[in-house]
């Protein structure tokens, strides 16, 4: 990939919430959390935790995420336009038929700053964000799952793990991926106001 191309890859990525059912090879979901863990991180800990729903796990999640519809419908139903905010709606019932969920949590310990920790783990999911569009899939970030967290750190089983119970084990967000069956126009973005330059 040169320069050009690269640019471009960043420009032309967009949040998929619509996608086949074919489902996604375990081969190329491997290539996806490998990219994932190329990511920098604070101190080198790498302290990214994967939890991968596929098949019968997937479909039982359904009924989670359309519980943390409940927690968020208010604020879009004041932010979106009706047809969007029903297409939203459609999205958390059926997680737009992605074939896979990933988890992304965070380990905390007090060898790090709190901040540093979720920061590497979201630069892992950005990589597999890139990652899923170079190998021609879709995928969305969603915070949603956070509106449910501990019913979701149950429903993985996360809540049996010593780290989780010394309180070090944190779900960030899922990500959820596979086959794109929609081509969005792009979120705008708005670039003024972001940056202070200083000399
Ligand atoms: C941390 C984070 C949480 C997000 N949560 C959700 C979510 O719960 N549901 C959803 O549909 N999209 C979610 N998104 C996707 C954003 O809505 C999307 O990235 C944004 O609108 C820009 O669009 P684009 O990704 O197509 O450029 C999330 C994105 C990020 C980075």
């Amino acid at each position: 990939m040169n320069q050009e191309e690269f640019y471009k890859l960043l420009e032309t990525r967009r949040s998929i919430r619509k996608y086949k059912k074919d489902p996604v090879p375990k081969a190329v979901i491997e290539k996806i959390l490998q990219a994932g863990m190329q990511a920098p991180s604070g101190k080198n800990r790498q302290n990214w935790r994967f939890f991968v729903a596929t098949g019968e796990k997937r479909e039982e999640y359904l009924k989670y995420s359309q519980k943390s519809w409940i927690g968020i419908k208010d604020v879009l139903q004041k932010r979106l336009k009706p047809s969007l905010y029903e297409f939203t709606e459609r999205f958390f019932y059926t997680l737009g038929d992605a074939p896979v969920v990933i988890f992304c949590y965070s380990h905390n310990d007090k060898s790090e700053r709190y901040h540093t920790s979720i920061g590497s783990v979201y630069m892992a999911v950005e990589n597999m964000n890139l990652a899923c569009f170079v190998e021609g899939l879709g995928c969305c970030t969603m915070g949603a799952p956070l509106e449910i967290k501990n019913e979701v750190d149950e429903f993985l089983g996360v809540n049996e793990l010593e780290e989780y119970k010394n309180g070090e084990l944190e779900l960030l967000c899922a990500l959820v991926l596979g086959y794109p069956d929609h081509e969005p126009p792009k979120a705008p973005r708005q670039l003024e106001g972001r940056v202070t330059w200083l000399s």
